[in-house]
């Protein structure tokens, strides 16, 4: 162990006004966390709220992208100097967002500190975010964010140390004030976990037998552990991994795991020789997008489908608890639960609103639309595992992605879904929008949006936790109509720049014969009219979304 001298200090600050954590912890732009004292604020406030008790261990790690060296050696400090008794730190501080999950779990952690601002940008002036999971390895809920946001406003110190940056880069223990720090290699832990989860074996002969794979780590955080699992240990060529080597700017993209961002790998899986399986994952590891040859699954299908068949994966032999969805993915997960006699909850959007539930044994995998899918196996939505899941059940079934969800639709229906995306939106007309829609709820049932297209019930989404009763009101508007098609608004809680309008449409298709049209087809007049029903291009005048997913 080496030890480094340290003196504890007590930094006079003042608060920020700008520091409650939205739907993922704190993001903002990177000139904003470089102002003084800022990022030290926010950290002390997150110790204040979290006292961690005598003897506790921290998790620490993020995506690698810009300012996350810097930020872990002052969170070390801090934590060191507010009496933390060991920092369990990924090296080179990296930690992928499922990892750092299954790390706080393993170690019986009292919580963790996990820098990423997910699938948005990064470098010196892209996005940085910053959240505190709890010893359940969940993102902290709501109480803990509101506490914390409560405590950045009345901060009028911080402790922190006087001590040399401590080296990162490679496995070892140091000495920091009365502290350890304990750098540990960032994917064993994960990998072994997957390795329990799923049969190796089966994906092996599958990738040796010749089925071709391609996963697009998007410059982000999972190249190393999508190289360790899919290359080293199931045995697929080297160079399956693309994009593979993390950089702090993500190499100048947007590592977002969509057919807009994830731009080579669509490339490629839509081109003339095709790989049979294609997947991506975002900035911190915990989104993904599974594609087959020429052939895109929703986020809110792959998890209805992985639900179908999660039996066929031997960490979920024994049968699934329950499942859930985000308000606003798409129902055809419930159709599974439905066949299967499963318990199904409809909860708002957020990883974190799952967390009770899993910790409650209640369900066992859950999903939301925006590229997230999960199980009880952590606290956070897991890129890679989901990616195995597939691998798993494409292996176990030895047929193609296609024919899996075509036989899916054929036997529960097709959820056509697509959501618009209005990014940087100025404030005041995204809430006079929502405010409008919302004055004209008691109105809307029995309206006609169009032919055929009769309002059954309008409300503003609110969810009653069923296992500790906490209330959340206000969490998106639906339209809902009789078929089982909705239309459904919110405001994103994750930008960082002027509002987020998101539009997401749906409809049911339960006819064979109706289920190869293009999604933006299917639902042309649906779209249409959720767009004039918000009169979204008068209110925030743009003609065109800024992304269609
Ligand atoms: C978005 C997604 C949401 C996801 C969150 C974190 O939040 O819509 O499903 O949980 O990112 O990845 P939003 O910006 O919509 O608040
Ligand atoms: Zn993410």
């Amino acid at each position: 162990m080496s030890t480094a001298p340290a003196s504890a200090r007590v930094v006079p600050t003042t608060p920020f006004a700008d520091q409650r954590p939205g739907t993922s912890g704190l993001r903002k732009k990177v000139p904003v966390f470089r102002q003084p004292h800022y990022l030290e604020n926010f950290v002390q406030a997150v110790l204040d709220v979290a006292a961690p008790p005598p003897g506790s261990t921290l998790v620490v790690g993020g995506d690698g992208r810009f300012l996350n060296r810097e930020a872990v050696q002052v969170i070390l400090r801090l934590a060191a100097a507010n009496g933390v008794a060991r920092c369990v730190v990924g090296r080179g501080g990296i930690l992928s967002t499922p990892a750092a999950s299954h790390l706080i779990r393993l170690r019986g952690a009292a919580g963790g500190i996990l820098l990423s601002a997910s699938h948005n940008p990064g470098g010196p002036d892209g996005d940085f975010g910053i959240k505190y999971n709890t010893a359940n390895g969940g993102p902290a809920p709501e109480a803990v964010t509101e506490a914390i946001a409560a405590r950045t406003r009345a901060l009028t110190e911080y402790r922190t140390l006087d001590a040399a940056d401590l080296p990162l880069d490679a496995d070892g223990t140091h000495a920091l004030g009365g502290m350890t720090v304990e750098v540990v290699d960032p994917v064993a832990d994960y990998a072994a976990l997957m390795e329990s989860l799923f049969d190796f074996g089966a994906i092996r002969s599958l990738v040796a037998g010749g089925f071709r794979l391609r996963f697009d780590a998007m410059h982000a955080v999972t190249g190393p552990y999508a190289r360790e699992i899919l290359e080293r240990r199931l045995g697929a060529p080297a160079g399956t991994v693309i994009n593979g080597t993390p950089l702090p700017d993500f190499g100048g993209g947007h590592p977002d795991p969509n057919l807009t961002y994830a731009h080579d790998l669509v490339e490629e899986m839509f081109g003339a020789d095709a790989p049979d399986f294609g997947a991506a994952s975002d900035g911190d590891g915990d989104r993904n997008m599974i594609l087959g040859r020429r052939f895109f699954v929703t986020p809110s299908d792959s998890l209805a489908v992985l639900a179908a068949n999660a039996t066929r994966i031997p960490g979920y032999a024994r049968g699934l608890a329950g499942v859930a969805r985000s308000m606003p993915t798409s129902a055809a997960v419930d159709r599974v639960a439905q066949a299967l006699g499963l318990p199904c909850f409809e909860t708002p959007t957020g990883w974190k609103f799952f967390g009770n539930l899993l910790d409650a044994g209640r369900i066992t995998l859950c999903g939301e639309e925006s590229f997230g899918t999960g199980s009880d196996h952590v606290r956070e939505k897991d890129g890679l595992w989901a990616v195995l899941a597939w691998l798993n059940v494409l292996a176990a079934r030895g047929e193609g992605v296609e024919a899996i969800v075509r036989a899916h639709w054929a036997r529960y229906g097709r959820n056509y879904y697509t959501r618009y995306d209005y990014e940087g939106v100025a404030p005041d007309a995204a809430h006079g929008l929502m405010a409008a829609l919302r004055a004209r709820l008691a109105s809307l049932p029995g309206t006609a949006l169009g032919r055929g297209m009769e309002v059954a019930a309008a409300d503003d989404f609110a969810y009653h936790d069923p296992v500790d009763g906490s209330a959340s009101e206000r969490q998106g508007i639906r339209v809902l109509f009789a078929d089982g098609s909705r239309i459904v608004y919110r405001l994103s809680g994750t930008g960082t720049e002027g509002a987020t309008l998101r539009v997401y449409i749906e409809s049911y298709e339960p006819d064979v014969a109706r289920q190869s049209m293009d999604a933006q087809e299917a639902l042309r007049p649906l779209v249409s009219a959720a767009l004039s029903l918000a009169e979204v291009q008068a209110r925030t005048g743009r003609s065109e979304p800024t992304v269609i997913t």
